[in-house]
């Protein structure tokens, strides 16, 4: 009888490791296959000796009916690989089922090439696309092979006497580990899944002896005032949280361990994901996005990340973060899933909106704001995604190659932050780091995010970004949703991480410390407390009276949505157009000024671009309570002052529009451009932008409106950079407004900066190019459905302004530019060393004044001492104008070395100033501030030579100028 079903995944993995974390290998002369998700008995009967010099074929023996929930076994199979130094291949059998498998195996060896091979007899058929094969060597005798077959790619149908067959081999061969940036195109390079040296103990935070109003012990209900100069010291609030959280582990047995480490899966929980209760504690809702609390109603729609970001203003920032905090934790949410933190590389990125901008210093900022305040309410904050996920072409099939220094001082930086912040959980993401995934990469997970940075809480995995159950010994703290693929009802963990315990292959500590940071990260947010609100929504059904309480947690937030949908917004452009003021009449032009005909949340997710645009597309969204066009709001303020309004949706109807124009004292047009996550494309758009052109044939429309009405406004709500260069020069348009993407109350921050209720103040978060290629880094494409492309980032440290200061490239409006209604005066920089106070360490920081990188120990990057203000610039700065006005004054760091990227942001401050009033502005610095990453000593250094600094209001506007006495 012919059997036929669908073969829903195989992943076979193969390690070949001659470390110190081999356990077999230091155990035992024969390789050990240990495999999973599978039932035994078809295990052990496909399993099969291989030979060191020839390939062999592991049988196939299709199940009558697909395994519907998971299950473990293992097996053992002997192998006669070579030793270290052998170059003969060797080869390991693996093996279809209807259930997941995955298996693992030690060998010491040192493989240079994998191939896997598919076969099927006469009788059956069979298929398999591979999407990752790959081998790496980790040290002159060891390396790592994995390989998977994803389950929507493999398809078996085959006789019981004649089963199809899979097949691996490695063979040995040349030594030499895998060059980085080698090249755009499909990834020809290893993937690995390094197994890690790590000790697996938890570490130790670096402090020193809390020192007042320097180094102030906090806990995340109380975190230090915006801009004071106290170093925030969690270290005695997370020593509190593990004592807990240890003394609850020790109670529980090995599977209740794993069930606090494995979420329940896909749509099993009223959240986006869910781990189970186990004994008396209640389990954990985790819930999206960073701008609001997703998939429910009565919840506040936050301007988008960016908008935060152009605000430079560190109190909004915090505000924001606290009010999405009381929301989340007000539906019952224990961890909103943000602030995401990617940093922009390719002006294109569908996810840039979620984020701070292009600048670390500006995004670490924004970070460690965001952290304090979302805790500050009680909810635990996910600082995502950890790490180089920076496009969503083949985000999941896409291997970032970056350099160590890179990684540092740009990647890393903003998570850095997050960490000082005491952020409890950080999410790992979807591509593949340097050829090993980032959810099961020792390099970012253990030795920088858990080693330098000393992070205490946990790693959970983006959904479905974990690709084996090994990957808790490479850093993986917890699994998201829990299953393999959305709703496939299997798991990498569960079971299979059970019986890897059992079986000792995971020591039981390192479960142990998986358990003690997901327990520890609730205790520091207090949500052991008999009042942390119960979850009151039910994400994947909203219409559902039963679990959805429809709890309001609004408040008066809408009040910060108006003013960072204002503040947010720059002004790029202005020949005494604005302020508006009282206008006889106006054309409102374009559909991006218009209600959504499909309603606010008319496209789930917002997958749609339909009227006034205030956030992108994806899981990065909330529901809109409401939706404030700017027709609406300009309407609201023409009652007020008399106004005829005039308005035109029709983009393409650009004689319409022109029609509607023609005879008006002012025509705002509104044009807009979006992006969003990859599962969803708009209107062609897979995620990331196709192109760097506003959408809905604005180009057009504003030239044709420009050609019959001379003062033409135009207002852009954009996710990101825009090429601006058809019209920007045109003398017709008189005024620019960047309105970002500002949340629900759009349509009010726009009017309050159009008449001039808000004067503006906002600030570009990374540069606006004259031309797409003036950009030192574009989306790279190619690759065939189940290649891993290689996304070499080989402009290093040099991304956006950096590159344009350079290169000498002149850019439309630069980073941090922005104008106002009215202009400031710079004058009188000073500058000093701040007096020293930590006397516990004098000898690190006078070894850091001798040029010496910090100690390679744990929480060496976030120690206390090397962020504390070291260095203080202060200047005067003057409205010299005839309005009140917030100006944002920027702080620069010059390298003497001309290799170097020629200005760096190192400070920023926000002051509002009435007119003819003058403030004394004080910016600090810290020793972290001024040091580079050294990568042979694994520490932060002062490089040599002078420290030039340049103060002024954008990255290219400089007023003043001094050097710091370092
Ligand atoms: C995938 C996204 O990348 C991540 O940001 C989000 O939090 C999860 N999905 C859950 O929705």
């Amino acid at each position: 009888m012919q059997l036929s079903h669908r073969l829903r995944a195989l992943a076979a993995l193969l390690a070949v490791v001659g470390g110190p974390l081999s356990v077999h290998a230091a155990q035992e002369s024969a390789a050990s296959i240990s495999a999973s998700s599978a039932p035994a008995s078809i295990l052990s009967s496909a399993l099969s000796s291989v030979s060191a010099s020839a390939v062999s074929s592991a049988s196939v023996v299709p199940s009558s009916a697909p395994t519907s929930a998971p299950v473990s076994s293992s097996a053992a199979v002997s192998s006669s690989a070579p030793g270290p130094s052998s170059s003969a291949p060797v080869s390991l059998s693996s093996v279809l089922s209807s259930a997941p498998a995955s298996l693992s195996s030690v060998i010491s060896s040192a493989p240079a090439s994998v191939s896997v091979s598919f076969s099927a007899a006469s009788s059956a058929s069979a298929s398999a696309s591979i999407s990752s094969v790959a081998s790496t060597p980790i040290s002159a005798s060891s390396a790592f092979i994995s390989v998977s077959i994803p389950a929507s790619n493999a398809s078996i149908s085959a006789s019981t006497t004649a089963p199809p067959s899979v097949s691996v081999s490695a063979s040995a061969a040349a030594a030499g580990s895998p060059s980085f940036n080698s090249g755009t195109g499909t990834e020809t390079g290893p993937i690995t899944v390094p197994l890690s040296e790590y000790t697996f103990s938890s570490f130790p935070v670096a402090s020193s002896t809390p020192i007042p109003k320097v180094f102030v012990p906090v806990t995340p209900a109380n975190p230090p005032p915006v801009s004071s100069d106290e170093i925030p010291d969690f270290a005695q609030a997370w020593a509190d949280a593990y004592e807990k959280a240890e003394a609850f582990t020790l109670g529980l047995t090995v599977p209740e361990k794993v069930n606090v480490v494995t979420g329940v899966g896909w749509e099993n929980g009223r959240c986006v994901g869910n781990i189970p209760a186990v004994g008396e504690w209640p389990g954990l809702c985790l819930e999206d996005s960073p701008l609001g609390v997703r998939d429910t109603d009565f919840n506040t729609a936050f301007p988008a990340g960016i908008t935060a970001a152009s605000t430079f203003n560190r109190s909004l920032i915090r505000t924001r973060g606290a009010f999405m905090g009381a929301e989340f934790k007000g539906k019952g949410v224990n961890l909103a899933l943000g602030p995401m933190m990617n940093m922009g590389r390719v002006a294109q990125g569908g996810r840039n909106w979620e984020g701070f901008g292009a600048d670390p210093f500006l995004s670490g900022a924004a970070a460690y704001e965001t952290v304090l305040g979302l805790q500050s309410s009680g909810v635990q904050a996910t600082a995502k995604h950890f790490i180089n996920n920076e496009q969503e072409y083949k985000r999941t099939q896409e291997s970032s190659n970056v350099d160590d220094r890179t990684e540092h001082e740009i990647y890393v930086a903003p998570f850095l932050q997050a960490v000082r912040a005491g952020v409890a959980a950080v999410m790992c993401s979807y591509n593949l780091v340097n050829d090993t995934y980032a959810c099961e990469n020792n390099r970012t997970l253990n030795q920088i995010l858990k080693g330098e940075l000393g992070f205490r809480g946990f790693v959970m995995s983006d959904w479905s970004a974990q690709h084996s159950t090994l990957s808790a010994v490479a850093g993986l703290d917890m699994s998201m949703p829990g299953d393999i693929d959305l709703g496939s009802h299997t798991s990498w963990w569960g079971p299979n991480l059970t019986a890897f315990v059992d079986n000792s292959t995971i020591p039981d500590s390192r479960l142990d410390d998986m358990v003690t940071r997901i327990l520890a990260s609730w205790y520091f947010l207090g949500q052991d407390a008999p009042d942390f609100p119960p979850v009151s929504f039910n994400a994947f059904n909203n219409n559902d009276p039963a679990t959805n309480q429809h709890v309001d947690v609004q408040g008066d937030h809408w009040t910060v949505v108006r003013e960072i949908g204002a503040a947010g917004t720059a002004l790029l452009k202005n020949n005494g157009a604005l302020p508006l003021n009282k206008p006889k009449n106006i054309a409102i032009i374009g559909s991006d000024a218009a209600d959504a005909s499909m309603g606010p949340n008319g496209f789930s997710d917002r997958g749609g671009d339909d009227g006034i645009l205030a956030m992108g597309w994806g899981s990065g969204t909330a529901n809109y309570p409401y939706l404030i066009a700017p027709v609406d709001a300009i309407q609201d303020r023409a009652v007020q002052d008399g106004t005829d309004v005039n308005w035109w949706f029709l983009d393409f109807n650009t004689a319409g529009a022109q029609t509607a124009a023609f005879g008006f004292e002012a025509a705002i047009v509104f044009a807009n451009a979006d992006s969003g996550e990859q599962y969803i494309t708009v209107d062609g758009n897979a995620g990331d932008r196709n192109n760097l052109t506003l959408w809905h044939n604005a180009d057009n429309l504003i030239n044709a409106v420009a050609e019959v009405n001379n003062n033409t406004i135009v207002v852009v709500h954009s996710v990101g950079p825009c090429i601006l260069e058809a019209w920007i020069e045109n003398p017709n348009v008189t005024a620019v407004l960047w309105a970002n993407i500002a949340g629900q109350e759009a349509g009010n921050s726009i009017v309050d900066v159009l008449y001039g209720d808000f004067n503006p103040s906002g600030r570009l978060p990374y540069t606006i190019a004259k031309s797409p290629s003036d950009y030192p880094a574009q989306p790279t494409g190619g690759g065939g459905p189940n290649d891993i492309i290689s996304v070499p980032y080989t402009e290093g440290l040099f991304i956006d302004y950096r590159h344009f200061d350079a290169q000498n490239i002149t850019p439309r409006f630069e980073f941090g530019f922005g104008l106002s209604y009215t202009t400031f005066a710079y004058s009188n920089l000073r500058t000093s060393t701040i007096a020293q106070q930590d006397h516990d360490s004098t000898q690190l920081e006078q070894a850091w004044a001798k040029g010496e990188a910090t100690p390679n120990v744990e929480g060496a990057s976030t120690a206390v001492w090397l962020h504390r203000p070291a260095f203080e610039v202060t200047f005067e700065v003057k409205n010299t104008g005839p309005v009140a006005g917030g100006e944002i004054p920027q702080l620069y760091l010059h390298s003497p070395d001309s290799s170097e990227p020629p200005s760096l942001l190192r400070g920023f401050a926000d002051v509002l100033l009435s007119p003819g009033e003058s403030q004394t502005v004080r910016i600090t610095l810290s020793r972290y501030d001024l040091s580079v990453w050294d990568v042979d000593a694994q520490g932060w250094r002062k490089p040599s030579g002078a420290f030039q600094i340049s103060v002024g209001a954008s990255s290219r506007d400089f007023r003043l100028s001094g050097t710091l006495p370092v």
